[in-house]
């Protein structure tokens, strides 16, 4: 663990400590930290007892559970609040309308033309949802069909997800900016029957068309039957009769009422399927539950978020990300609280826009990634002076470790050195945040998300399995269940087990490693698997080394994360051609391309370096340590080479390198 190591000593001299705003204590869900240290130590007790309560206090169930938890981590096998049934839209929606927010906001919606912005009080969204609901079921979708969704960050997006949880279906939606080829490999993952897609996206003043990459995934897809098409720029899309209809005329279309009778769901029904990187080339398909999904959902929104009535959330994620389906939609909509959805980016126009935005909306909690402050750091306050942030009154940070530099940053220059961070570490399979500060009660250190919620047994292991000592540097695991884990590999009930519960049994195994200090605080390194973190965003990289390898030149890829001033990491690919080709510039410009047509822009290098060999074992394992430290331009120490069937390839690598400059 030399990587960690040595990220372990830069930030072991971190020592500053913030401590919680006195004001708006009062009114905190926690407002000191004696008072997280009971719920904690009560849900450490009593587990079931706290989340039972808990359960009732924060979701409405049409049938109560007759077992709060039935687990066995080393099977594994997670039930929550069996036998309960409820609907998840009931409870983003309708128990709202009984509760008299008919009339206030749910969703303020700002397109990224500044001119374009659309509002849903409760009402609205209801009728919206119910229509399409109603829409869904016109098309054939039934309980337990799977509806995949490929829309950018347009309210439709948000209306079709909470209308799939009013019937039953399950919704898996993929990133817009994902090319055609993930598209289909996730719609025939899940066998998805209904696909909702728009005719473009809208990206930095440019237009992106975005259904011609449904069409091409569509091609191979026998399960759906019928895509939906919402008009967002009015591009001319080709329309496949008896397929293919528009969202505007269905949802218009007579006999579409505008109410919707709640399906009641069990607890453990799948909610949706959301894919993430693994360390193979094939994503997994994470499955997540209604009850406990939900329940987890609420909680940690209401205690990380601290959210009040008054308040106006706006989370900077893309829905096609979970912390966007847990913090955009399900946390604050099953709250009943306002939520801001944007669907633009962070420098267009100007690197001013989230603080304009800040500004026009009077956001009071703001939660964003690491590798956007960093990007917006770079332009210094001029971008912020003159705009208003009075209304701001907490901030949040996902998505891999803040660097202690974009945090006081971030503390200074948007929280006026007045506000709490919360520095949330959390995973697409966990649902909802696990390790984080509560605003109101815990001292900060900038970098380390802190401690655990309640209800959160993390520990950090050694290579043996045994508890590390403090700041001794391991591997971040979780020793109970909690109601927001992942319930399985979509299809796939080995890979579920094998990944996060083989390596430590009984455990679930987060595949961070993290040491814990004296103070019991967490300081989160980064992955120890084959996945590397670009700009929050987790790649394999086995997926990338098959994307390259399916290019015709290629023969052979290896892919490393190197360190990366903004994106936190970068991708670095070291590419063998075959025999015969020859290694120039316009090959690497197509190699690129190749990447974004298989995986998507995300995914595309930043550096491809020929390759004559790859540092490889005797048994033909490629030696990843040696390839990150090149990529890292660290030529010192490469540890033990005698392995190395061809010691001589590192020295051959090194010289590429400084070759090509
Ligand atoms: O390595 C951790 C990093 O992001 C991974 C999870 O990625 P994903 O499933 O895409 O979910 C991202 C949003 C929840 C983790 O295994 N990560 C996430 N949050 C943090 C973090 N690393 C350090 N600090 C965080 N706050």
């Amino acid at each position: 663990m030399s990587d960690v190591d040595d990220k372990i000593t830069s930030l072991l001299s971190e020592k500053r400590l913030f401590e919680p705003p006195l004001e708006g204590r009062e009114a905190a869900v926690v407002g000191s930290l004696q008072s997280y240290e009971e719920s904690y130590r009560r849900s450490m007790e009593d587990p079931e007892g706290y989340w039972a309560q808990r359960a009732n206090e924060l979701v409405s169930w049409f049938q109560p559970w007759h077992t709060v938890l039935d687990a066995d981590l080393y099977q594994p096998e997670v039930r929550w609040f069996d036998g309960a049934t409820l609907n998840v839209s009931y409870n983003c929606l309708d128990r709202h309308l009984k509760n008299g927010k008919r009339d206030k906001l749910a969703i303020i919606w700002q397109g990224e033309p500044e001119e374009e912005v659309r509002t849903f009080t409760y009402g609205e969204l209801y009728e919206q949802v119910c229509r399409c609901a109603n829409v869904l079921k016109k098309m054939g979708v039934r309980k337990g069909d799977r509806v995949s969704v490929y829309l950018p960050m347009i309210p439709e997006l948000a209306i079709t997800l909470l209308a799939c949880t009013r019937i039953g279906a399950i919704h898996s939606v993929v990133f817009a900016g994902f090319s055609a080829m993930s598209l289909q490999n996730r719609i025939q993952d899940c066998e998805a029957k209904v696909l909702v897609t728009a005719d473009a996206v809208l990206r930095a003043g440019k237009v992106i068309p975005l259904k011609p990459n449904a069409d091409e995934a569509l091609e191979q897809c026998d399960s759906i039957e019928q895509c939906l098409v919402v008009r967002r720029a009015g591009l001319t899309v080709r329309m496949q009769s008896g397929r293919d209809s528009w969202w505007h005329e269905a949802m218009a279309a007579d006999g579409i009422s505008p109410t919707c009778e709640p399906e009641p769901m069990d607890a453990e029904d799948t909610l949706f399927i959301l894919y993430t990187s693994g360390s193979t080339g094939k994503p997994k398909g994470v499955v997540h539950t209604t009850g406990g999904y939900l329940t987890y959902a609420l909680h940690t929104t209401q205690w990380v978020f601290d959210l009040r009535d008054e308040d106006i959330h706006w989370c900077t994620a893309d829905i096609g990300w979970i912390t966007g389906h847990t913090y955009i939609l399900y946390g604050p909509l099953g709250l009943g609280k306002t939520s801001v959805m944007f669907e633009g980016v962070p420098t267009y126009p100007g690197p001013d826009r989230f603080w304009q935005l800040v500004e026009k909306f009077r956001v009071t909690i703001f939660y964003t990634a690491p590798t956007v402050i960093r990007a917006l750091m770079r332009y210094g306050d001029q971008p912020l002076r003159g705009k208003d942030l009075s209304s701001l009154r907490i901030l949040g940070s996902v998505g891999e470790p803040i660097n202690p530099e974009a945090w006081m940053w971030y503390h200074l220059h948007v929280g006026g050195g007045r506000l709490p961070i919360v520095d949330t570490w959390w995973q697409t399979e966990t649902g909802g945040i696990m390790i984080s500060p509560l605003p109101y009660a815990t001292p900060l250190k900038p970098g380390s998300a802190t401690r655990p919620l309640p209800g959160v047994d993390a520990a950090i292991l050694n290579e043996e399995g045994k508890p590390a000592q403090p700041n001794e540097g391991g591997h971040l695991v979780i020793r109970r269940p909690w109601p927001g884990m992942l319930r399985g590999v979509f299809g796939d009930p080995e890979r579920y087990r094998t990944t996060y519960f083989e390596g430590f049994p009984g455990f679930y195994d987060a595949g961070d490693g993290a040491r814990c200090d004296e103070d019991g605080y967490f300081w989160i390194m980064g992955r120890l698997d084959d996945v590397i973190n670009v700009s929050g965003h987790r790649l394999g990289t086995a997926e990338i080394e098959s994307a390259l390898v399916s290019h015709p030149h290629v023969s052979e890829a290896a892919v490393v994360g190197m360190p990366h001033p903004i994106k936190g990491q970068a991708v670095y690919a070291f590419v063998t051609l075959n025999a015969g080709v020859e290694e120039t510039t316009e090959l690497l410009a197509e190699l690129r391309v190749h990447v974004r047509t298989e995986i998507g822009p995300i995914a595309s290098p930043d550096v491809i370096q020929y390759a004559p060999g790859l540092p490889k074992t005797r048994s033909g394992k490629i030696m990843r340590r040696i390839l990150r430290k090149i990529a890292a331009d660290d030529f010192s120490d490469f540890g033990d080479i005698s392995t190395l069937a061809d010691p001589g390839v590192v020295d051959d690598l090194i010289k590429g390198k400084e070759a090509s400059g």
